[in-house]
């Protein structure tokens, strides 16, 4: 297949601390499967996370973290267009354009906002209520056809379908209308201490939550502590959520199917469950470890790679607005 007729996939993840095993599990071990078949562009967004407080020190930091730790789990910037949102002031640009397409009515019912808004009281600033019409930016800024994200993404991007939707009826066909693409396993990954909420790195328990850079030790002793159910059994089932939650994650990680997997520990108990999901998950992300730490110690390299990635997306999306700006009814500064 050319280059030309290759679907294009956008994802983008916040650089707010290490990768959990859901942001791997839901999204990004899948990104670097994604780059033969489709032509890819991934980004670290870091104007979306100043919508809650960061430090600017810390946020430097994770981003270029969060930069090398997308190589370390499998893109290859030779083959996927990979920057940080904040070089590429068009998404910025484009934002605005589409957010006199999106009305305030529907930006105030993402699930999203009202969670952050809650738990941020004390700021919830207009870039939050208005964080997923950056994101729509993100994506129609390359007429993206395909946006691999988790579950918990999937109302932010009916939304970005709609704009796009909205500023083609207004102004003639113009944005590709994207569509989410979720994995059928692992597209919500639960907390290990409570299998009704899903994983996060802002849950206050740290034996809710495990990091891709957390130790062996750190991952078993996790997982050994993980909430199951009151019966023994090892079955995927409804009524089951704290064990089908670990069997979707042995499942990601070791690529077995759930009855094989049930058929696996046929007899067993939920200690040698545990520790089994604990070793798997362990020896996943043995490799991304040690990738991240090669990678961390080579800031030229990275630098490179973002400068170059930086230059690639803005060629892209700089044609995209430029076109924008005149559907629009821009006067024309060339
Ligand atoms: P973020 O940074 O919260 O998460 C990055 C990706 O990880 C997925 N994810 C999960 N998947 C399964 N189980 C979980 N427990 C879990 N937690 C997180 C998310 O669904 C996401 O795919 N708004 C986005 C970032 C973004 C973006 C974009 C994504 C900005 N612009 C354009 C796609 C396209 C976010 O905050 O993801």
């Amino acid at each position: 297949m050319s280059e030309q007729e290759k679907k294009i996939i956008f994802s983008g993840i916040q650089p707010t601390g290490t990768f959990t095993l859901g942001n791997y599990i839901g999204a990004v071990s899948r990104w670097g499967e994604l780059q033969d078949q489709f032509n890819c562009i991934y980004s670290i967004v870091d104007m979306h996370a100043i919508t809650v407080r960061q430090d600017p020190v810390q946020l430097r930091q994770k981003s270029l973290e969060a930069y090398a730790l997308l190589f370390a789990c499998g893109i290859d910037p030779k083959k996927s267009i990979t920057f940080i949102q904040s070089h590429a002031g068009t998404h910025a640009e484009l934002s605005w354009i589409l957010s006199c397409s999106t009305q305030f009515g529907e930006l105030s019912r993402m699930t999203q906002f009202k969670d952050k808004s809650a738990k941020h009281a004390d700021d919830i600033n207009a870039g939050l209520f208005t964080y997923p019409v950056l994101m729509a930016a993100d994506i129609l800024a390359y007429n993206a056809d395909l946006v691999p994200i988790g579950e918990d993404q999937r109302q932010h991007l009916e939304l970005a379908r709609n704009i796009a939707q909205r500023f083609n009826g207004k102004y003639g066909e113009f944005f590709t209308v994207p569509e989410a693409y979720i994995p059928k396993v692992g597209a919500r990954i639960k907390s290990l201490q409570d299998p009704e909420k899903k994983m996060s790195k802002s849950d206050e328990n740290p034996n809710a939550c495990v990091f891709i850079l957390d130790e062996p030790d750190v991952i078993i002793r996790k997982f050994k502590r993980a909430v199951t159910d009151s019966d023994s059994e090892i079955r995927y089932a409804e009524e089951k959520p704290g064990v089908s939650n670990l069997m979707s994650i042995y499942s990601a990680v070791t690529g077995k199917e759930i009855p094989e997997i049930e058929r696996e520990f046929e007899g067993k108990g939920y200690g040698d469950f545990k520790l089994a999901v604990g070793e798997a998950v362990s020896d996943r992300l043995k490799p991304v470890r040690e990738e991240f730490a090669r990678l961390m110690a080579d800031k030229a390299y990275l630098k490179e790679c973002y400068m170059e990635g930086a230059k690639s997306a803005l060629s892209i999306s700089r044609r995209t607005l430029t076109k924008v700006y005149r559907k629009v009814g821009f006067v024309d500064a060339r």
